[in-house]
């Protein structure tokens, strides 16, 4: 694969604290000619997130923060950000809510995606919520970050519908697989 790094696009970091599907799904898309981003940093909460191995597979730097002083990591964060000149941030799987003083940096330059049709299930356990209220739709939300969980403005969403025979974890890589079309398709949005 191409390194996802071009001259004339927006750098960009992203956020992760987990497997990173999201992150691999994005660098992929970031090597297309027709892709806004550039992906130059990513940024983990967890030394141990998996997303991790692959940048360093794709020679993409990659830095962790524990977060334990949220104010230091992210004064730190600030920092590495400025001297990449990353001036967009995507949040993928990222569980930490970051700061009124870190966002105002970035203003509506941050955005993220949650895998429900916002603003319904905001926060964590979506999946087991959805399927205990029998929603017959769920879906996934790309919006931008504030300092409220899962609440900034709305850029794109995909409803999918939920089947009978349908669990926590089979919705999960349902929408997942939608997930992987609309990121990219939402970073488009922003800058086309
Ligand atoms: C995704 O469902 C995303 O919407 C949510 O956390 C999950 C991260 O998955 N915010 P991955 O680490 O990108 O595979």
């Amino acid at each position: 694969m191409k390194k996802s790094i071009g001259p004339d696009k927006v750098k960009t970091a992203v956020f992760i604290s987990g497997t990173g599907s999201n992150l691999k799904n994005l660098i992929k898309f970031s090597s297309k000619k027709n892709s806004p981003i550039s992906i130059n940093l990513v940024i983990s909460n967890n030394k141990n997130a998996k997303g991790l191995k692959y940048a360093k597979q794709q020679k993409i730097e990659k830095k962790t923060f524990n977060f334990i002083k949220q104010k230091e990591s992210e004064k730190k964060i600030i920092r590495l950000l400025t001297k990449k000149k990353i001036t967009f941030i995507c949040l993928a799987g990222f569980m930490k809510i970051l700061s009124n003083n870190f966002l105002k940096k970035f203003n509506g330059k941050a955005v993220n995606i949650h895998p429900s049709l916002l603003p319904k299930y905001k926060g964590l356990d979506t999946h087991k919520r959805v399927l205990k209220n029998n929603e017959k739709f769920s879906g996934c939300t790309v919006h931008y970050v504030t300092t409220k969980l899962d609440s900034g403005k709305i850029i794109l969403q995909k409803k999918i519908k939920i089947s009978k025979a349908d669990k926590e974890n089979t919705l999960r890589k349902k929408i997942l697989r939608e997930e992987h079309k609309l990121y990219p398709r939402a970073i488009k949005k922003i800058f086309n």
